[in-house]
């Protein structure tokens, strides 16, 4: 799987569990910052980053037993978690709302020699039926997807409708105010919450070395 033509890539070496992976990516995510599209809706590249709570995600995916599970990452950008589940026997969907971040992830996949790695655009405000056609998930996972107050009330409906009892969802987040919003609406319907401290020593940003990693699972029915 050859990466995609016209970008300046530079190549990272990632260890997750004990597997030093080569994350190949665009030098810089500020240089493909196009008008146009955050004219249109906001959008900005930072898929071609990788991002503490991506690593802080990937990590916890690589210890679980998740053999035969079907997992969608939502957000994905490099997709380091999916490369991880594809290492532990699930059967990924790395998602994105930019293609060119889907072909890095595949490109990356291959290389780390994980298995091919399947991927969709899915753009959480207007998700397409294809989104749901292999719903419902076992496992549904996000690494810094909620850093826009709008993220959550896209984000809850979409994860509903990926979800059915049984499934899992675990968002790691650099404790960005709006994952509040995702909190509330998840628990308002039948979710419940658990939030676990994750350090992450190496996290260069102004709010400190601390990850939240959200788990979500379904409250049991009552009878
Ligand atoms: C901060 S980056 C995190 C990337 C990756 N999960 C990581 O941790 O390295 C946020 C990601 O969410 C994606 N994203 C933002 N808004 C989106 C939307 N409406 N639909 C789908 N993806 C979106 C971006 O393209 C980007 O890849």
């Amino acid at each position: 799987m050859r990466l995609p033509d016209g970008f300046d890539v530079v190549t990272e070496h990632v260890t997750v569990a004990g597997l030093t992976v080569e994350v190949r990516r665009p030098r810089s995510a500020e240089d493909l910052i196009d008008e146009d599209e955050y004219a249109r809706d906001e959008r900005l590249p930072y898929w071609a980053d990788l991002w503490p709570s991506g690593q802080v995600l990937a990590e916890w995916v690589a210890t679980q037993p998740l053999r035969g599970l079907r997992v969608i990452e939502l957000g994905a950008g490099l997709a380091l978690p999916s490369l991880m589940a594809l290492r532990q026997g699930a059967r990924a969907l790395a998602t994105d709302w930019y293609p060119e971040a889907l072909e890095f992830a595949r490109a990356n996949a291959d290389r780390a020699g994980v298995g091919r790695l399947a991927t969709m655009v899915v753009d959480w405000g207007a998700p397409s039926d294809e989104a749901f056609a292999d719903a419902p998930y076992d496992l549904v996972l996000g690494a810094d997807i909620l850093y826009e107050n709008r993220h959550p009330a896209q984000l809850a409906p979409l994860i509903a409708r990926l979800s059915g009892p049984r499934t899992r969802v675990v968002i790691a987040d650099p404790r960005r105010p709006a994952a509040g919003g995702l909190i509330a609406e998840m628990r308002e319907t039948d979710w419940r919450h658990e939030r676990i401290e994750v350090r992450f020593p190496g996290r260069p940003d102004e709010q400190g070395s601390v990850i939240h990693r959200h788990e979500f699972t379904r409250r049991v029915p009552r009878t």
